[in-house]
């Protein structure tokens, strides 16, 4: 019945139940193509009373079936508008980067401060022989140096021990035994000893800077530590004292304490309300000069070394050296290295 299927083709629900009623009119073995197929069988006259309205029925039900077809078409495309909008209001999501480490950060800092005053840098073997770490130094064999560097030995052949070096200060052997003076150079690397609590851990970082030429003082060491040490922590009232020391590598030996203050509670580098200690330095000790070659007489210098930890913790306020190296991104987070 025509208006029957009419009124199915109007309240089918969706395109696939539309089709659905299609196949069962206008499809192959649907019922009007059966009685357009039965038009073939009648007499004459029959045919000729039939067929207009079994064509008007097909007419009628096909173009129903594209009226519905084209309104749920557009229904359809109504929802989606309506329910998969862009919001471009939204926070884009985050993509996790990777980011430079704290200790690296300081290492390409130290190495730019002192770029600019003319300083090279210089590397040497983490595992090194005991003549570049101690001996050539002016740490002999039996020198209580040596139990208080707390080394980590390598299994090595008798004339030849190694050791995790203890400390960057064998590239300044390094440096001179391969280039000639004038020097100016710093080495920052990993350095090893068997200590470990807050404020030591087996591996840390150290820098070591190194200049060797005629008429060096100890003048040009404190010009040097202090404009470095103002780049660094970006204050113009870093103050400095030089404490009389003892390393066996150099002579005359200056510990550098840096003057700190109490700010907003914390205490940062810059004026002197106290003290602290941040480096180990010196004249080149004239017999390091000899081990390596050169005439002491001709060739002096000086020498310093750093943690560079130590830099970063004083610098961005860390409290705790092992957080360091646990790799824990929270706490790069925290302290404002973002990734
Ligand atoms: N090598 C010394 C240390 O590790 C530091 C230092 C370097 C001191 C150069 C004087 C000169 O403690």
């Amino acid at each position: 019945d025509r208006q029957a299927i009419i009124d199915r083709i109007s309240a089918a629900p969706d395109l696939g139940q539309l089709d659905s009623i299609r196949v069962e009119t206008l499809g192959k073995s649907g019922s009007i193509t059966a009685l357009l197929k039965s038009l073939g069988g009648m007499d004459a006259d029959t045919r000729t009373a039939e067929a207009p309205k079994i064509h008007a029925l097909r007419e009628a039900v096909s173009g129903a079936i594209a009226e519905r077809k084209e309104a749920l078409e557009a229904a359809e495309l109504d929802r989606r508008l309506a329910t998969e909008r862009v919001d471009l209001s939204l926070p884009a999501p985050e993509h996790p980067r990777g980011s430079i480490h704290p200790v690296s950060q300081v290492m390409d800092e130290l190495a730019e401060i002192f770029a600019d005053l003319g300083f090279a840098v210089a590397e040497g073997p983490e595992i090194e022989d005991d003549w570049h770490n101690f001996t050539a130094l002016n740490i002999p064999e039996t020198h209580p140096a040596r139990a208080m560097h707390d080394t980590f030995y390598v299994a090595g052949e008798q004339e030849r021990p190694m050791v995790l070096r203890t400390h960057t200060s064998p590239v300044q052997i390094r440096t001179m035994q391969s280039q000639q003076p004038p020097i100016r150079v710093i080495a920052p690397g990993r350095v090893y000893r068997s200590d470990s609590d807050a404020t030591h851990t087996p591996m840390f970082h150290q820098i070591e800077g190194l200049v060797i030429d005629r008429n060096i003082t100890m003048g040009h060491l404190k010009w040097t530590l202090e404009t470095f040490l103002k780049a660094f922590f970006e204050r113009e009232d870093i103050v400095l004292r030089l404490r009389p020391s003892y390393f066996p590598f150099t002579e005359p030996s200056a510990e550098v304490d840096v003057g700190w203050s109490m700010e907003k509670g914390r205490r940062v580098v810059g004026g002197s309300e106290g003290w602290m200690e941040v480096l180990g330095s010196g004249m080149v000790h004239p017999r390091v000069i000899a081990a390596c070659g050169l005439d002491p007489d001709e060739w002096q210098g000086f020498a310093f070394g750093t943690g560079v930890d130590r830099l970063a913790m004083l610098k961005y306020g860390m409290d705790d050296l092992r957080a360091f190296f646990d790799g824990d991104l929270r706490w790069m987070k925290h302290y404002g290295f973002r990734f």
